[in-house]
């Protein structure tokens, strides 16, 4: 038996199940669909979750390879009681989205980003964010990063 942790939960998986892609496992054994499914050859980010805190193309992880990990999906970002990350009011501040489809990807890709970098240039987004966006909603991404990291320097929130 493998066990890890997702969103705080311990969760156990079988070695037989080992070859399990964690994007398969976390939508088809979990139901946490809000991580999705774009290109499954590790390009587009869709799918983007935090193992250990770093930024994961969770198509690319087999299960097998995460024992004792924590795993945070986009439903485990903001850590509880309805509140929302810095990072989600300001993607609906900035009404980031267009089709929506990549956006969870983008913003757990943004809330590594904010851990590492706390006050990113464009520079610094450019060159971490590589998530691609079908819509080109990548201005606005840019936008509602600076508006977050602005708000989590002047409220001192946890990212
Ligand atoms: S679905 Fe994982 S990177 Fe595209
Ligand atoms: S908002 Fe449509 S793919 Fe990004």
């Amino acid at each position: 038996m493998i066990q890890f942790d997702v969103n705080r939960r311990r969760v156990s998986v079988t070695e037989a199940d080992g070859d399990m892609p964690l994007l398969w496992f976390l939508r088809e054994s979990l139901g946490l669909t809000g991580t999705k499914y774009g290109c499954g050859i590790g390009l587009c980010g869709a799918c983007t979750v935090h193992i250990d805190g770093r930024a994961v193309r969770a198509c690319q992880r087999p299960v097998g390879t995460l024992a004792g990990a924590s795993i945070t999906t986009i439903e485990g970002l903001a850590g509880g009681a309805g509140a929302l990350h810095p990072l989600q009011r300001a993607w609906m501040e900035v009404d980031v989205p267009q089709c929506g489809y990549c956006q969870s990807g983008q913003i757990m890709a943004a809330a590594a980003l904010l851990k590492s970098v706390p006050q990113p240039g464009n520079g610094d987004i450019n060159t971490h964010m590589t998530n691609l966006c079908r819509c080109g909603s990548y201005s606005r991404i840019r936008r509602a990063i600076h508006r977050a990291a602005g708000q989590l320097q002047s409220e001192g929130e946890p990212s």
